[in-house]
């Protein structure tokens, strides 16, 4: 006999013997499962044949001395094998459950109306109980809470906003458009990339004087990291009155940090340019972590940046139909999404929408 005659004879010989041990694996375990009654005997049963030590890891363990072309056929068999298996430990158990709930019936023991042990109960987004917070002590200081729809018309996103037409965030890159068709004055439909359209809507709503929060969900088309995401939380706020200037904006801010940390914070202004205020600032506050002495998460400047803010713009102004001779306020807005993070130290924005329980089971 040459020598590949040898190597192939061998080959058929531990083939066949790898078939017989499945086959023979194969009837036990339905010979087996016939006596069981019970769930725990059955799960014993799984692991004693499919688990990982198991029965038919066993045999595989064999297949590595397979030559490769009758390979393929040994993993079909013994696929084919497990899955018999399985599908009849299932069955069984079915079987046994079903028994199980007869005879509690007859009992008189089983409860139909009693909730299911396996049912989950959910628990509040971080956003939402962040959200809620806000809201609350922003009621607590006379705010009421307005709303604005999340698909917006071009005309309230931005140009009653004073945003010109040639301006930056009115491109593709960086806004959703939803319709191609335009509307002759308020222009394509978008997913609104700021809560700001709700100061236009409310004015025209209410006139002045007006002292309100708007909460919301924006959308930008960003390119999305740790710290990007393309939907994220803001909050508008918005205060027309008679005689109303940035101090009453910088107290207002320092209450309601100082209330939300529940520790003193305080609040600092720098000049900033958004299209809808004049003056415009950029608004930070004083690193909770180090109280602003400098530490990592502040990248040692003592201050987290918040929020855009300023005296809202005559054109706005004039846009929510209010008499800019006799009415003044200012508007801000801040992303919520951050401030969430801040507080409860998430890392990934990402996280906030991703819908994985792990991490909000957390919360
Ligand atoms: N809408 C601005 C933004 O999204 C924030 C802002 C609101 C700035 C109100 C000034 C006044 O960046």
């Amino acid at each position: 006999m040459k020598n590949s005659q040898k190597v192939s004879k061998l080959a058929e010989l531990q083939n066949s013997t790898m078939e017989k041990q499945l086959n023979t694996l194969q009837e036990d375990a339905l010979e087996s499962l016939k006596k069981i009654n019970n769930l725990e005997k059955l799960k014993e049963l799984e692991v004693e044949y499919l688990g990982r030590k198991g029965k038919l890891t066993e045999i595989l363990r064999g297949l590595k001395d397979v030559p490769a072309e009758q390979k393929p056929l040994a993993g079909q068999l013994s696929n084919k094998v497990k899955t018999i298996i399985s599908d009849a430990i299932e069955a069984k158990k079915q079987e046994i459950e079903r028994i199980d709930v007869e005879k509690s019936l007859n009992e008189g023991f089983f409860d139909t109306t009693a909730p299911s042990t396996s049912s989950q109960i959910g628990t509040i987004h971080p956003v939402f109980e962040t959200l809620t917070e806000v809201e609350n002590i922003f009621s607590q200081m006379g705010f009421t809470i307005a709303d604005g729809p999340e698909i917006e018309s071009e005309y309230y996103n931005f140009t009653a906003l004073n945003i010109p037409d040639d301006h930056p965030a009115r491109d593709m890159q960086d806004t959703f458009f939803v319709e191609q068709t335009q509307h002759p004055e308020h222009g394509h439909q978008v997913l609104r990339t700021q809560t700001s359209p709700v100061q236009i809507r409310a004015m025209k709503e209410h006139g002045a004087p007006l002292r309100l929060i708007a909460p919301g969900r924006v959308f930008r088309n960003e390119a999305t990291d740790a710290s990007h995401d393309s939907t994220f939380h803001q909050v508008e706020g918005l205060l027309i009155d008679k005689d109303i200037s940035i101090a009453h904006l910088k107290g207002v801010l320092e209450q309601f940090l100082t209330r939300l940390f529940d520790k003193k914070v305080s609040v600092r202004f720098r000049p900033g340019y958004f299209p809808f205020v004049e003056p415009g600032f950029e608004v930070d506050f004083s690193c909770l972590i180090c109280e602003g002495k400098g530490c990592r998460v502040c990248k040692h400047l003592g201050w987290v940046e918040f929020m855009g803010a300023g005296m809202v713009h005559p054109n706005v102004l004039k846009a929510g139909e209010i008499d800019s001779e006799k009415y003044q306020g200012w508007a801000f807005g801040f992303g919520l999404t951050r401030l969430v993070m801040m507080r409860y130290k998430i890392p990934d924005i990402r996280l906030l929408t991703s819908g994985d329980l792990r991490f909000l089971k957390q919360f």
